[in-house]
């Protein structure tokens, strides 16, 4: 988990949606399919050569293209309710790279809004949204699924030094209440904890069913994603800012380094 963690804020730096960047002169393409060959549409099919990566979606046939300069390439099927699965590709070689998916449902690869739709809407569960949902989403959580109570007091303090949520921290907030905390921790307890229904190390995993996956959109399917890792010496994605005429989200360390970002990325990658 947290070699993932390393990976997402190392690499997910810059988005351009059908952008127009360099020329390109190969096409790693093919087909995602279940284990008995049924087309798998909306699968993430990802293309990756060092620092860039390119990412398309495979279509209701279940076929993919993705148009990349030549080269060899780690090329990654992901699909919900599915293991992902991972095949090499050099562009020099002709023939499809098709992929065949297992079906699984493991809670640690659920979304955010995937683990949100699986919990009841009441009182304890809006009040860890409020606190938590200011910096990451559940998904984070999983990290700690299995923790009681009393563990998630003992860990919510010491979070990335000293993040603490706003509204229980007496420094932040004067209304911060030693209750509200307890009551934040009770809630973590009970819905990831270790008798959770779901997401307990030691519970069934929910069926496709019960997760209430949102369906992707038509013009999603149709989308293409480039990344590119950080050219920086200390990088650390954090928030998203988009320019609106080139269509590139840009995710940078501060603030004040927004627009050097932008130009460093556009210098470097000549986008
Ligand atoms: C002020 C911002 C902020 C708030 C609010 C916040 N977090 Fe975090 N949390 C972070 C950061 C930053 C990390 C580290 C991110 C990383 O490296 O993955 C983190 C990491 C985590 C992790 C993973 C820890 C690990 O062992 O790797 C868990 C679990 C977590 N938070 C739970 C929570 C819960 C539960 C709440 C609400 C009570 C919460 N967070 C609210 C900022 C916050």
């Amino acid at each position: 988990m947290k070699k993932v963690r390393v990976i997402l804020w190392a690499f997910v730096a810059l988005m351009c949606i059908n952008g127009g960047l360099a020329a390109s002169d190969a096409v790693i393409r093919g087909v995602v399919t279940d284990n008995t060959g049924k087309p798998i549409h909306g699968a993430l099919v990802k293309a990756a050569a060092g620092y860039k990566i390119v990412t398309r979606y495979s279509q209701k046939d279940g076929r993919y293209e993705i148009t990349v300069p030549t080269g060899k390439y780690s090329v990654t099927a992901d699909a919900f309710g599915y293991s992902p699965k991972r095949e090499e590709k050099d562009t020099a070689q002709t023939g499809d790279t098709n992929f065949k998916l297992s079906p699984s449902i493991d809670v640690t690869r659920l979304s955010g809004a995937d683990i949100k739709n699986l919990l009841p809407d009441n009182a304890e569960t809006r009040l860890i949204q409020s606190e938590c949902y200011n910096c990451h989403s559940m998904q984070h959580f999983t990290v700690r699924r299995g923790s009681t109570a009393k563990e998630w007091q003992d860990f919510l303090p010491t979070m990335t030094r000293g993040r603490y949520p706003v509204v229980i921290d007496p420094k932040q907030n004067p209304n911060a209440t030693q209750e509200k905390f307890i009551a934040l921790t009770e809630a973590l307890g009970k819905y990831f904890g270790p008798d959770s229904p779901y997401l307990s190390p030691d519970s069934d995993p929910p069926t496709l069913e019960q997760i209430k996956h949102a369906n992707l959109s038509v013009a999603a399917l149709s989308a293409t994603i480039r990344e590119y890792e950080i050219p920086t010496p200390m990088p650390m994605a954090h928030s998203m800012s988009v320019d609106p005429v080139r269509r590139i989200a840009a995710a940078r360390r501060w603030r004040l380094q927004d627009r050097l970002c932008l130009s460093r990325y556009r210098k470097a990658y000549g986008v």
